[in-house]
């Protein structure tokens, strides 16, 4: 592949090889494809032939959206699906069988957390917690029956940042795969492969998106673990056959298609759209994300920020070492009480108030009312969460309108 840039790659997806002729964008809203001959639909469902015939298995948008993420994160290849949570999911579930265990760390998004607990130990599968900044309680939570560990590169919405360097580095000394979920960071704060992640999983909705138009998730294998040939992964025996591609396969074919996790035509290319300005928007949530950290952190009536691009996080370092200058796009404060967080939320002009992030507009959401409010304290705590905090996914808008309203709405509460 030659050496194109991300940006080129965000713009243009695949470029050797690109097909040169048709439309440059276009929607492929059809169920099933029609091919000539009997033999045609015959050879590509026995992978003879690359083509398309149902879109819960494959479609044309489906392609180019998982060529453009898998360019971005310098994988061998991609599955696009229905959302971020059929990603971790399907991501998953290719790994995991019965009796196995896994390491996780704590800091997770809530939906990650209550697959985890709720339905993967229905199915026999321990999720062992962990703090994930913690290197040495990842170590000892290691035992014979690990199967992966799974981390968040800038968990949601603790903001916290793993060293991901060392908790790859246990990962190899244990033989099993470190699996990333990407989401906050996106490609452009942290190259994944280069720190050690063997799967990474996004939820597209977010970032890549970028207009909150769109579900999506996708799964990219970076090629850097062999699930091939291996005793603790005796279940991938079948998929040999695939070569290199065994993970993908494994996933695509025995996961993916088998519960109907398609992504549709329509959000793939919204998606692919989306990824056309993700590092020029990258860079304006990151400057301004930084800018409102700086103010809110001096601001009498807030009690706590957490953002990592702050000198004082505890996780600047490791942030400055993995992502550079950009740190992200999200932070959480806190103020006096869950009454004045409500009272803030109320006072809002342009600040939207949803339960998203990633999107080019600030969202603000109290999320132990919101994302959280299934669980219960404890958990909430463990899961960095807690009435007094409000979580803000800073948008592109001018930094200095940003700073103005939250500087007026901390006057009137
Ligand atoms: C870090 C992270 N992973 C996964 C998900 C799930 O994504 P989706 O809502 O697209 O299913 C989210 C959603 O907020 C998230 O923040």
């Amino acid at each position: 592949m030659a050496d194109y840039k991300p940006k080129t790659f965000e713009v243009h997806g695949k470029i050797e090889g690109r097909i040169k002729s048709g439309p440059t964008t276009g929607i492929y809203q059809s169920t099933a494809f029609e091919h000539e001959t009997a033999e045609d639909i015959e050879n590509i469902l026995s992978q003879r032939k690359f083509g398309y015939t149902y879109s819960r298995i494959n479609n044309p948008n489906l392609t180019a959206f998982e060529e453009k993420m898998n360019l971005l994160e310098k994988g061998i290849g991609a599955i696009s699906l229905s959302s971020g949570m059929a990603a971790v999911s399907a991501a998953l579930l290719s790994i995991l069988k019965t009796g196995d265990e896994f390491i996780s760390g704590k800091s997770l998004f809530s939906g990650t957390y209550s697959l985890f607990t709720d339905l993967f130990v229905r199915f026999g599968i321990k999720p062992v917690f962990v703090n994930s900044t913690d290197i040495k309680e990842i170590e000892n939570a290691v035992t014979k029956k690990t199967k992966l560990i799974f981390v968040e590169t800038i968990g949601n919405p603790r903001c916290d940042v793993p060293d991901l360097k060392k908790i790859s580095e246990i990962a190899k000394q244990a033989g099993i795969p470190l699996v990333l979920d990407n989401t906050l960071a996106t490609p452009y704060l942290f190259s994944a492969k280069d720190f050690g992640a063997d799967i990474i999983v996004h939820s597209a909705s977010k970032y890549i998106n970028g207009s909150g138009n769109a579900v999506g998730g996708v799964i990219i294998d970076t090629g850097s673990f062999e699930f091939r040939n291996n005793e603790k992964f005796d279940d991938f025996e079948k998929f040999k056959k695939y070569g290199a591609l065994a993970y993908l396969a494994k996933t695509r074919r025995q996961v993916h298609t088998n519960l109907g996790t398609c992504l549709s035509a329509q959000n793939a290319f919204l998606l692919s759209l989306g990824l056309e300005t993700l590092s020029l928007r990258m860079k304006q949530h990151c400057d301004n994300a930084k800018a409102l950290a700086g103010f809110l952190e001096n601001h009498k009536k807030v009690k706590k920020v957490s953002y990592s691009g702050l000198k004082t996080s505890e996780y600047h370092e490791t942030a400055k070492s993995q992502f550079y200058d950009n740190f992200g796009g999200l932070l959480t404060f806190e103020l006096e009480s869950k009454e004045k967080a409500f009272k803030f939320i109320d006072n809002r002009t342009f600040l939207r108030n949803l339960p998203n992030l990633g999107d080019a507009k600030s969202l603000i959401v109290h999320p132990a009312s919101t994302i959280y409010i299934d669980f219960d304290n404890d958990t909430k705590e463990m899961l960095g969460v807690n009435d007094r905090m409000i979580r803000v996914s800073v948008g592109i808008e001018d930094s200095e309108d940003i700073i103005r309203e939250f500087e007026k709405i901390l006057e009137k509460i």
